[in-house]
């Protein structure tokens, strides 16, 4: 477009340029305004000498504008002297020619400014495109870690046998707890420093250490000894180690920096008395409280090979009797008000019934008995949240 009041300037601009280019020309800002209501030109070419409008006010209004900003503009003018120059190109424009000018001379310029424009259009769609890639590959690469981490809880619950669908249902008892503290705006400084996304996926690594105790304690039909008890407790500090170990070999990402505190954390307790480090009330990771809540209630309303499940509301007291004692107060306080949701996730994500936990623990320790039943659960599904884009079987 050629914006310029004089109107043989105008016929002169469009008889030089009509060859090479559509042209637009105007006689007024207010009537390139008017234009661009319906045409985006690739360049303006602005006279800054004008009634009304001059070309400093014109131009200052297009930078001003998200959907004019972008288009390039050269001013022509007679108005010559460094200051005028400087003004106008630091007002945006990316050229400033003066009258009378070269007609080779104007056109070899627009030619090279377009071309610049056009390389700059090329560049940034490339820079949108590259980061969409990277997006898609970083979504990728954490489908693959959630699905091969979801893979390693479910052979350490499957070792556990006796917890069948612990690992589903505490995700979700956390989910429940966080969406709860968000909703009551408890902790909002805590929770503003965590990826809440990976904080819930990651607590299905919190008993990975389990891996590495012995199967006489992990599936002992009773109550272990202090020594035993005492290897139990190991389970925290190695399952924490083993989480370290993976992110000092993927530059470390916030799914497995939550897992080691939740995995090292977990069987602490808010008066102290808990393990391993014995930490006291708020000395502990809020990722911590919050797992040693939902994994509690879900070893009381599960068959354990020492114990009956308890039902819902039992479970749900006890946790409350757990209050500045157990558990954090507050935490306590959120879960009274949602004990409901957490009773529909213990009835909901499979909970094998006494009788069939016993026949599993029969079956497993028969020689003769295949392999199957060591496949997952039809009623056993590990959701991937949405921002994975999918689902795996758990
Ligand atoms: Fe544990």
């Amino acid at each position: 477009m050629l914006v310029d009041d004089n109107l043989t300037n105008l016929t002169m601009g469009k008889n030089m340029l009509k060859s090479f280019y559509e042209v637009y020309p105007l006689t007024s800002g207010k009537k390139l305004f008017e234009m661009l209501e319906n045409v985006t030109p690739d360049l303006i070419l602005l006279d800054i000498e004008m009634p009304e409008m001059n070309g400093y006010d014109v131009i200052k209004a297009l930078k001003s504008d998200e959907h004019f900003r972008e288009i390039p503009v050269i001013f022509l003018t007679a108005k010559s002297g460094d200051d005028n120059e400087l003004e106008g190109l630091c007002l945006g424009a990316i050229d400033y020619v003066q009258k009378p000018f070269s007609a080779p001379l104007l056109l070899k310029r627009i030619e090279n400014h377009l071309l610049i424009t056009e390389q700059k259009r090329e560049l940034k769609n490339y820079n949108d495109n590259l980061e969409e890639l990277v997006n898609l590959k970083t979504s990728q690469i954490m489908e693959l870690q959630v699905a091969v981490m979801g893979t390693v809880a479910e052979m350490v619950e499957f070792r556990d046998h006796s917890t069948g669908g612990h690992v589903d249902r505490t995700i979700k008892y956390l989910e429940i707890l966080v969406d709860g503290l968000l909703d009551e705006r408890i902790y909002s400084d805590e929770l503003k420093g965590l990826d809440l996304r990976f904080l819930i996926l990651s607590a299905q690594l919190h008993d990975v250490g389990k891996i590495a105790i012995s199967d006489t304690i992990l599936k002992k039909p009773g109550r272990l000894t202090a020594e035993e008890f005492e290897e139990m407790k190991t389970h925290t500090t190695i399952g924490a180690e083993a989480i370290a170990r993976i992110g000092e070999h993927t530059a470390g990402h916030s799914f497995l920096h939550h897992a080691k505190i939740i995995a090292h954390t977990h069987h602490e307790k808010w008066d102290g008395t808990g393990y391993p480090l014995g930490l006291k009330g708020a000395e502990i990771p809020l990722e911590g409280r919050l797992m040693a809540i939902a994994d509690v209630y879900d070893a009381l309303i599960s068959m354990r090979p020492y114990k009956p499940p308890l039902s819902a509301d039992d479970a749900a007291r006890i946790v409350k009797e757990g209050r500045g004692v157990h558990f954090d107060p507050l935490l306590v306080d959120i879960f009274e008000k949602l004990s409901g949701k957490f009773a529909k996730v213990s009835g909901e994500i499979y909970r094998p019934a006494p009788e069939t936990a016993a026949a599993i623990n029969a079956a497993v320790e028969s020689p003769s008995v295949s392999g199957a039943w060591r496949q997952p659960q039809p009623a056993i599904r590990r959701r991937v949240p949405a921002f994975f884009g999918g689902t795996c079987a758990g």
